[in-house]
């Protein structure tokens, strides 16, 4: 047995905290003869995409006889898979890197590596600031790991890979995955939707959805390795087409897998939600009831330079339609403040979205303009940076009475939690997620483990947290 480890140090949410994941104890696939196992540590920013990639990464290589390790400094190996969305996510990440270099001097046969879509946007000109990086992949080309690591070990220059290949879905390819009562799936790889500020498109090529077939094995994979939940990834989940099977079928189809007890998804496009999904979403009780639903703004004005392709009424359609057919759904978004002539009027618009939808939790960014993108190219970034600044810390405040007011409705209600593990503030205390996606601490009980689903009667609460006790079942 060996310790398996994916450092995930998540970039995506609003306060760009560094947070550090679990471990897992898994059976590494047994090292071809040729290889020496050779330790190799991940360590990961950004999106779930990115952890989901990760896994695939150390499933990769370890049917090469890599082992993973969790111990950055005995590692041969180091591969950082990296965030492009805005600017301070890569300068986060080019100072680890060179934190991380100074591991080659006790270990001069050290092979750093960037990975992911950072690599993508920078390409070569990574290696020009960062001359010690000895490898660079794209995220299409993570299948050519092992060659690169091989020509980097018998002495060669610097290794680049950044092909794009609309092929690539990595279907042979079982990931090794991260410990965690979730499992990953990735259902959609790229997107094609070119919203004016983003730089997914760019890095991560063209959209494509993987095989319903695929999907349904990699589900029935993780239910018969004990997961009871998983949560399908794309960038817009919703325009998931393969063939006759769109993204409501392939929901009824994955909630069919027995053994699975509640399906997840992110995240899902507002442009693209016909009733047909949200009847799927509500025929099956599988299917949790909560939907990230990423708005940017409230303002027409500013929806249309950001090319979303919808308006704020189509918006709203969509959450009066989930509310409607699933009562009692958690709603949660993405908010961009600061975009390109966003005026204090087209501002006031976004936070008065927010005060109508009233979402569970936000995660709201300050624009950052991504060089390549339409709107690093055709609109300024006129809005001055301690404007930016305010609007944010004003939609944080805003937001966070909102989620105080939702949760405290929650207290005297028992929810259902699938139990994650030991709290990390507490250690007497255990935390898990309801269906809603809020997060439960409860004291520890005899009998309860890990991987259980437990009823919970809510006493107390934040803006974030829900606190509570565990119900006596007969
Ligand atoms: N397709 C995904 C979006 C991925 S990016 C989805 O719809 O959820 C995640 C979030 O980062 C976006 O929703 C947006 O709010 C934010 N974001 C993307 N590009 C940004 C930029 N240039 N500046 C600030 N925030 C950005
Ligand atoms: Fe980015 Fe818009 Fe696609 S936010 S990931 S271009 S849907």
């Amino acid at each position: 047995m060996v310790a398996v480890s994916l450092v995930s140090l998540d970039s995506m949410d609003s306060t760009e905290s560094t947070e550090r994941t679990a471990n897992a104890v898994l059976e590494p696939p047994a090292a071809s003869a040729a290889t020496q196992a050779r330790s190799l540590y991940v360590e990961t920013y950004g999106c779930q995409m990115n952890k989901a990639d990760s896994e695939l990464i150390v499933g990769l290589l370890a049917r090469e006889g890599y082992r993973v390790t969790d111990r950055v400094d005995r590692a041969d190996v180091i591969l950082v898979n990296t965030c492009a969305i805005r600017e301070n996510a890569e300068q986060r990440v080019l100072g680890r890197m060179s934190e991380l270099n100074r591991f080659k001097t006790a270990n001069p046969d050290l092979i750093l590596g960037l990975c992911g879509c950072m690599s993508q946007h920078l390409g070569d000109r990574i290696i020009e600031r960062a001359p010690y990086i000895d490898l660079v992949a794209g995220p299409d080309s993570y299948r050519r790991l092992p060659d690169m690591l091989r020509a980097l070990d018998a002495g060669s220059e610097p290794a680049l890979s950044l092909t794009w290949d609309r092929a690539e879905h990595y279907l042979d390819i079982d990931p090794v995955r991260e410990a965690g009562v979730n499992g990953w799936v990735t259902i959609m790889r790229g997107c094609d939707k070119m919203c004016s500020f983003c730089i997914v498109p760019f890095v991560r090529g063209r959209e494509r959805s993987t095989p319903h077939g695929e999907v349904v094995r990699q589900v029935e994979r993780l239910a018969a390795e004990g997961y009871r939940e998983v949560t399908l990834l794309g960038q817009t989940v919703n325009k998931y087409r393969d063939g006759e099977v769109d993204f409501a079928d392939l929901l009824s189809r994955t909630a069919e897998v027995d053994g699975i007890e509640r399906i997840r998804f992110t995240s899902p496009h507002p442009a693209h939600f016909p009733d047909r999904l949200i009847e799927a979403m509500a025929a099956s009780p599988k299917i949790c009831p909560h939907t990230h639903l990423p708005l940017q703004s409230g303002a027409p004005e500013t929806l249309s330079r950001m090319r979303r392709d919808y308006t704020p009424e189509v918006f709203l359609d969509v959450v009066r339609r989930l509310r409607e057919r699933i009562p009692g759904i958690a709603l949660t978004t993405d908010i961009i403040v600061g975009f390109c002539g966003e005026t204090e009027e087209e501002f006031e618009a976004t936070r008065e979205m927010m005060r109508t939808v009233r979402f569970d939790s936000a995660f709201m960014f300050k624009y950052s303009p991504r060089p390549g993108t339409a709107s690093h190219k055709r609109l300024a970034d006129d809005v001055p940076e301690e404007v930016k600044g305010r609007r944010l810390t004003d939609v944080i405040e805003m937001q966070k009475s909102i989620s105080e007011t939702r949760n405290r409705a929650y207290r005297g209600k028992t929810v259902n939690v699938l139990v994650e593990g030991r709290s990390r503030r507490d250690a007497d205390k255990l935390f898990g997620k309801t269906d809603a996606f809020k997060t439960v601490v409860f004291p520890e009980r005899e009998g309860i483990e890990t991987n259980m689903i437990v009823p919970v009667r809510v006493s107390g609460s934040t803006p974030f947290t829900l606190f509570g006790d565990v119900v006596a079942t007969a």
